[in-house]
């Protein structure tokens, strides 16, 4: 479910990136449906770069995705004409810093398909301090894990305030029920690691607790608001 989710907003006829494609199941995917043109699949590690050239060969779609043993963007080549980069799976700084060590790989008319797994801040204040607009945001649950997807392109420059960048500014506009019931989820765990924090022996800085507790009011203010 989650990469059917990713692939849904990959645009039609795209030519895609997939940054650590592991057994490339979402270039291979699309390309079979003739949902996208063409597919570069980067993987750094040896195994999951093998399991990518298996799938690709096994679906007789070499000529079409092209799969590269490469760190991050240093998969794409200019020639490739790429118009679509995924980037699922991994966390949202790893993300965020990939992106930042080769942004002069991107021509800056890639749409942007990112699926962090946790630290969805960092990787929106990148996009924002990157003129980037989100455009699309989804939160779902599956298999007990809360996943985010985060979609932007290039745009006019727009200030994302600091709880925007927290919770997502497209999420916390259509208060889904799995981004509510995250956020819910949240607040009872962030008020445990508060209480238990308050009954520590020993001294717990005191930057940590109020970082804690302006999570603590930021949530209970969003799960409060009216829709
Ligand atoms: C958990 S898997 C996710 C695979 C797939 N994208 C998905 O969402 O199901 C993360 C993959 O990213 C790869 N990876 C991690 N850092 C990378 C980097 N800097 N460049 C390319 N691939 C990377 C790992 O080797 C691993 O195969």
């Amino acid at each position: 479910m989650r990469l059917e989710r990713v692939a849904a907003q990959v645009p039609a006829g795209a030519r895609l990136a997939d940054i650590g494609s592991d057994h490339g199941y979402l270039p291979v995917a699309l390309l079979r449906r003739g949902a996208i043109s063409a597919a570069v699949a980067g993987e750094v590690a040896v195994t999951p770069f093998r399991a990518a050239q298996r799938s690709v060969r096994e679906s007789g779609l070499e000529e079409h995705i092209c799969v590269r043993l490469a760190n991050g963007l240093e998969a794409i080549e200019p020639t490739d004409g790429i118009t679509a980069v995924s980037v699922c799976g991994m966390g949202g700084e790893t993300i965020r810093d990939l992106l930042e060590r080769d942004k002069a790989r991107l021509s800056g008319q890639e749409r942007l398909i990112l699926q962090p797994n946790g630290g969805a801040p960092a990787l929106r204040q990148w996009l924002m301090d990157n003129g980037y607009r989100i455009l699309h945001e989804e939160m779902l649950r599956e298999n007990r894990f809360d996943y985010e997807i985060i979609v932007a392109e290039r745009g006019e420059p727009l200030r994302y305030s600091a709880e925007q960048l927290y919770f997502g500014p497209l999420l916390m506009q259509s208060r889904s029920p799995a981004f509510l019931d995250k956020w819910q989820r949240e607040l009872h765990q962030q008020q445990k690691t508060l209480a238990q924090l308050g009954r520590a022996r020993q001294a717990v800085p005191e930057q940590k607790i109020a970082d804690i507790g302006r999570q603590v009011r930021w949530i209970s203010a969003l799960l409060m608001a009216q829709p």
